[in-house]
């Protein structure tokens, strides 16, 4: 297995907002290649769980961690399933809760159909055990579910064109490979922005194939629930809409009532469940987006819970 499997993100940065304690239990949502867990590992006496769905990061980060033993558990799982999944091994409370969104350089360099870079299967299952592959969804949905994936997840003007190119190319043969998703967009995008919406485009089938923001709101309501008093949320965004999403979940637990369901009037007052530590997000320096380019989307931003109970 290579060695470059993934260069991690604004470390530092990381473990500056996460690391509250140097015991507790820190839980990696996205281990990818481990190289988060590992500082958490080095820095600390703490344990860690990590979750991927992808079983290669699962393999790979489990050899990369073994030699820290029993204070490292890695679990082939979606960490929208958290809260059940630490039920399951009986731990009720962690001190930490990491998301580094997105996919992996292992992700995008080594087929899947993550990259439009490269010719191969449209297939974009970071889950390769989940039944819904982008082949399908370009094959047999809609144009106007299509062109709905491509303005929602993409964010792209042009997605009714690109939808409608997408139906009249499959009438005359399936659509199989990322080049001919490439040669279908180039019909419609100009030359000079061809780049952005082939982005675009392929970061839409790749966030509804994986349903990363449906995971992602799942994980992050659930998250509350389990994170000890003073315990703290780290999230690295790649895009507008998960940073959306990051945002909004911290402001809506700014404050917010906590009162018990079977009370009549709010008593609490609302309190502040989730203290934002980052106003602003967090951008990488301008010398690691020199070293590693694919940090450059990347933002930060990070919460401490306030309560004991939420
Ligand atoms: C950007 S990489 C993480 C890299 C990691 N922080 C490191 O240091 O190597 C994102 C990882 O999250 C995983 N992933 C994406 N969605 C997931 C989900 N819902 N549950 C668990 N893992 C997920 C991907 O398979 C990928 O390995």
């Amino acid at each position: 297995m290579e060695k470059g499997f993934h260069i991690p993100v604004m470390v530092e940065e990381v473990m500056k907002y996460l690391i509250t304690r140097d015991d507790g239990i820190y839980v990696d949502g996205t281990i990818g290649g481990g190289g988060h867990s590992e500082e958490i590992l080095k820095r600390t006496k703490a344990k860690v769980i990590g979750f991927d769905i992808d079983p290669e990061a699962v393999k790979f980060a489990s050899e990369r961690l073994k030699s820290f033993g029993d204070r490292i558990l890695i679990l082939n799982r979606n960490y929208a399933t958290l809260k059940e999944s630490l039920s399951e091994i009986g731990v009720e409370k962690i001190t930490g809760f990491l998301l580094d969104l997105g996919v992996s350089s292992f992700q995008l360099d080594h087929g899947g159909g993550f990259s439009f870079r490269l010719d191969d299967k449209l297939d974009m299952r970071m889950d390769r055990s989940s039944e819904l592959t982008a082949e399908h969804i370009l094959n047999n949905y809609s144009e106007k579910e299509i062109a709905d994936i491509i303005f929602k997840f993409g964010e792209e003007p042009r997605a009714k064109m690109i939808a409608k190119e997408i139906v009249r190319y499959r009438k005359r043969k399936k659509i199989e490979t990322t080049g001919e998703l490439v040669k279908i967009v180039d019909k419609v995008a100009s030359k000079k922005y061809r780049l952005k919406v082939l982005a675009r485009v392929f970061q839409s089938l790749r966030i509804a194939v994986n349903r990363e923001l449906d995971n992602l709101k799942i994980a992050l309501d659930s998250v509350v629930d389990v994170l000890e008093k003073g315990g703290r949320i780290v999230v690295i965004s790649y895009h507008s809409l998960e940073d959306r999403i990051v945002k909004m979940f911290f402001k809506s637990n700014e404050k917010r009532c906590i009162c018990p369901p079977d009370v009549f009037e709010c008593r609490c007052g609302k309190v502040e469940v989730i203290k934002i530590l980052t106003k602003k997000p967090v951008a990488p320096s301008e010398k690691e987006i020199s070293l590693n380019p694919r940090a450059r989307s990347a933002k930060l931003r990070a919460g401490e819970k306030m309560v004991e109970f939420a």
